[in-house]
């Protein structure tokens, strides 16, 4: 009778393991995992994709064909075990010779843990998880980014919706900012989170923006690591994340303590907050205005991660892996100072950074010098909309007067729009040998400023070192901040009104652009933005 009771309750356990509670079921090539959350979901274990995410009974998935994947899926073969404290965990370890992809069930989250380690570049030219969520249960994504019915304009991203322009690009977010984004529905919401140091294998630093969301049939919901998408830096690789895919019925979640992943043992690239340090420090020398809105980068080839100072400029950065680093002070998107700081694990490093910024006096100055074209015509539209858009305020050619609010000179010069026509009124203390600066965020296609005054024209610019990317019409301005400097020969000024005009030049023909931030200073003593 004992050992008949014994058998009886075995196999009880097993099988509400197998359909009720907290476990993996292998089935042909499917890895059915149960978290006890709400959520079921799949892993085909003969490629890494992930087949069905059910939540509380609605399937989230697509069933258009393509599944939820990385990159745009890897053929990896996968192997799980069940461990850690009180075996509350599930990995899936899915594995090519240059990727390995990890999936991990935590008992009672209603969510997919994932970490992405990588030694090479997948093929596709970029490294991002991209969820393909069902329309029909998840059918609230960004109408930005919703482009069902549209026609393309531009590079088969760019869509026309009924009048407006929509594309995945109008959904990114700064990396600064972005930790949380997702989709709903009736009962259901997806979300992507990445927590923490989760950037410190991507690139483009802490204002680098990407795709968080299509709908173009399916809803897809993305973590982008890195791309080409108006990329400034070289790809880091290693370890990306921990994120995850968390399902809730509706509300926003907050990021997550990722810190179980210490208690599970060999994540290639993982590095363990006792194998990491800090940075601690006070930012100084900053214009007050931009006090709330400073922040801290640091970055080499291995990692980055950045971090907002309080309004008196004290920081403190995230746990970081050994190493030394390059420290840049940010006003708003300008670096404006550097200085180079070395991490030890288990340590925190004192550092201090300073602005090494110097304005000169200026007879005028158009916008702020903050590396951003916000407050300018357009600016606060262009990151959401193509610069066709017929919400869009007229580009031009414009004639803006020194005097005039700046919301009426147009962000960006376009050359297939025409040159930007400035007006200054001078006096006669005024003129004279003079210096004209304009600062530019980014530029596409060789894109730079030539200047004419009167019968002076300026020398062309060298063609400046930007992203090889589209940016203005992909929703973003953020590129290698270059200043050029203009030195005004004496007698081309006059007492009066004085036409300046802002021409493009550029070996390409097409929408070539650059942003614009312009000052007339009397000294060139502006020093060069890093
Ligand atoms: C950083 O600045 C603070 C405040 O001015 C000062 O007390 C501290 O000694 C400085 N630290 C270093 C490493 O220079
Ligand atoms: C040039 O500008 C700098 C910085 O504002 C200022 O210190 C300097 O006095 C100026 N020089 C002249 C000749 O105006």
């Amino acid at each position: 009778m004992l050992h008949f009771f014994i058998a009886t309750v075995a196999a009880l356990s097993c099988w509400v393991a197998s359909v009720a509670g907290f476990g993996l079921v292998a089935s042909g090539n499917n890895f059915v995992v149960t978290t006890d959350g709400g959520l079921i979901f799949t892993v085909d274990k003969t490629t890494g994709d992930i087949t069905s995410m059910l939540f509380n009974g609605i399937q989230a998935q697509s069933n258009k064909g393509k599944h939820s994947q990385i990159s745009s899926g890897i053929g990896a073969s996968c192997t799980w075990f069940q461990g850690g404290n009180q075996n509350n965990y599930i990995v899936i370890t899915c594995t090519t010779s240059t990727l390995t992809q990890y999936y991990i069930a935590r008992r009672n989250d209603p969510a997919i843990h994932m970490g992405t380690y990588t030694s090479a570049e997948p093929t596709i030219g970029e490294l991002r998880f991209i969820a393909r969520l069902s329309t029909s249960t998840l059918p609230n994504g960004y109408a930005v980014s919703n482009t069902v019915g549209g026609t393309a304009i531009e590079g088969s991203d760019v869509y026309l919706v009924n009048g407006q322009t929509r594309s995945k690009f109008y959904s990114s977010r700064q990396f600064l900012d972005d930790h949380v984004h997702g989709v709903s529905g009736n009962g259901i919401a997806a979300w992507m989170i990445i927590p923490g140091t989760a950037y410190e294998g991507s690139s483009g630093g802490p204002f680098m923006r990407d795709i968080n969301n299509q709908n173009g049939g399916d809803q897809e919901l993305y973590f982008y690591m890195n791309s080409g998408h108006t990329q400034t830096e070289s790809y880091r690789q290693g370890f990306h994340g921990p994120y995850a895919l968390w399902f809730t019925t509706g509300s926003t979640p907050s990021t997550f303590d990722y810190t179980f992943w210490e208690g599970l043992t060999g994540f290639l690239g993982f590095v363990p907050q006792s194998g990491r340090g800090r940075v601690s420090g006070k930012a100084s020398g900053f214009r007050s205005q931009f006090s709330t809105l400073l922040s801290i980068g640091w970055s080499n080839s291995a990692a980055q991660y950045w971090v907002r100072t309080d309004s008196s400029g004290n920081f403190v950065s995230p746990y970081m892996k050994p190493g030394t680093y390059t420290m840049t002070l940010y006003e708003v998107e300008l670096a404006v100072g550097t200085a180079s700081v070395t991490v030890s694990a288990g340590g925190v490093a004192a550092a201090n950074i300073t602005s090494s910024l110097r304005l000169p006096t200026t007879i005028w100055s158009l916008g702020d010098y903050d590396g951003t074209p916000r407050g300018f015509l357009n600016a606060d539209k262009i990151e959401t909309m193509h610069p066709s858009d017929a919400r869009m305020s007229s580009w031009g050619p414009a004639t803006f007067t020194v005097g005039n609010s700046i919301n009426t000179l147009p962000m960006a010069v376009f050359k297939a729009i025409g040159a930007l026509t400035i007006k200054s009124t001078l006096t006669s203390s005024q003129i004279g040998a003079r210096t004209l600066v304009i600062a530019t965020t980014l530029a596409f296609a060789g894109g730079r400023p030539v200047v004419s005054i009167g019968s002076w024209t300026s020398a062309i610019p060298a063609i400046p070192t930007q992203p090889d990317s589209r940016g203005v019409t992909r929703g973003t301005w953020r590129g290698n901040n270059i200043l050029y400097t203009y030195s005004i020969p004496s007698g081309t000024l006059i007492a009066g009104t004085n036409t300046i005009t802002i021409s493009v030049a550029s070996g390409s023909s097409g929408a070539t652009y650059f942003y614009v931030r312009i000052i007339c200073s009397s000294n060139n003593t502006l020093r060069r933005p890093l």
